[in-house]
């Protein structure tokens, strides 16, 4: 329905995979707690995945379509690894999308980027961007260890290489990239997740959500001076 057409049974057990490997991460990642947060102030089921699906973004689950974006650009123009690093630092200015993460790292990797692995490996036609990507990891994570291929990265590149096999011309992949079409992938896997955490919420009647101030004060000097007379 969203690409308009039927896919091998490869590329199409490739998107289940995905599905399943984003549907949920837990309930202290940001769209799940957000989910929570809201079922538990009284909101229906609408509204309480909703507000977990706005937190889809840069840092969480939406970098996707970016990291498809930036490492095909550098394949393209045959950047070496090393190069591309110091071009999004240097030039672009930003995070490589796709890289790194709160607290997996190579001594303790992700899982879900071991399975989508193994899927392209063992079954896509091709793995040229993946496997470019995994030459970026090297050169990241030599410089910190949790700077590894994240799950939105991971799905992004593949993405791309299953496109490819698939025949997609650059121009049109460009475009499902730009649209958002990549981060899609997350967005409807993430939901039934967060369906999970709303139902778990009301199931078990969980009370209004209060969260222990200590752990959300700002450790830092306060810039504004409040006159004593106020
Ligand atoms: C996921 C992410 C938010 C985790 O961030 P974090 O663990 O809180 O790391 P910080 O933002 O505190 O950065 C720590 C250091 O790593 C560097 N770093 C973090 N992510 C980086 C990236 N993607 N590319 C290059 N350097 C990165 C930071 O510049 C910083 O360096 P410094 O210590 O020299 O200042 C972050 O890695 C990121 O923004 N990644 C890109 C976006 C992305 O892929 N998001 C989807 C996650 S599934």
């Amino acid at each position: 329905m969203w690409f308009k057409q039927k896919f091998p049974v490869w590329a199409s057990n490739f998107i289940d995979l995905i599905i399943k490997l984003t549907a949920d991460h837990g309930p202290a990642v940001s769209g799940a707690h957000n989910t929570r947060v809201t079922a538990r102030a009284g909101k229906d089921l609408t509204a309480s995945i909703a507000s977990g699906i706005l937190t889809i973004g840069p840092r969480f689950g939406g970098a996707i379509d970016a990291a498809a974006k930036y490492f095909k650009m550098a394949y393209e123009n045959k950047m070496e690894p090393e190069d591309f690093v110091e071009y999004m630092k240097n030039v672009e200015k930003i995070p490589i999308p796709g890289i790194g993460h709160r607290i997996k790292s190579t001594k303790n990797p992700d899982k879900r980027v071991g399975l989508l692995k193994n899927y392209v490996f063992n079954k896509f036609p091709t793995c040229k961007l993946i496997n470019y990507a995994l030459d970026v990891e090297k050169v990241t994570t030599s410089k910190k260890e949790n700077l590894i291929l994240n799950v939105d990265g991971a799905i992004g590149v593949s993405l791309v290489d299953m496109f490819w096999a698939l025949n997609y011309k650059n121009k049109d992949i460009d475009n499902l990239i730009q649209r958002g079409a990549f981060n899609a992938f997350f967005v409807i896997g993430r939901t039934i997740g967060l369906i999970g955490h709303y139902l778990d919420e009301k199931r078990l009647n969980m009370p209004l959500y209060r969260h222990p101030v200590d752990d959300i004060l700002y450790d830092e000097e306060s810039p504004i001076e409040y006159s004593q007379e106020v």
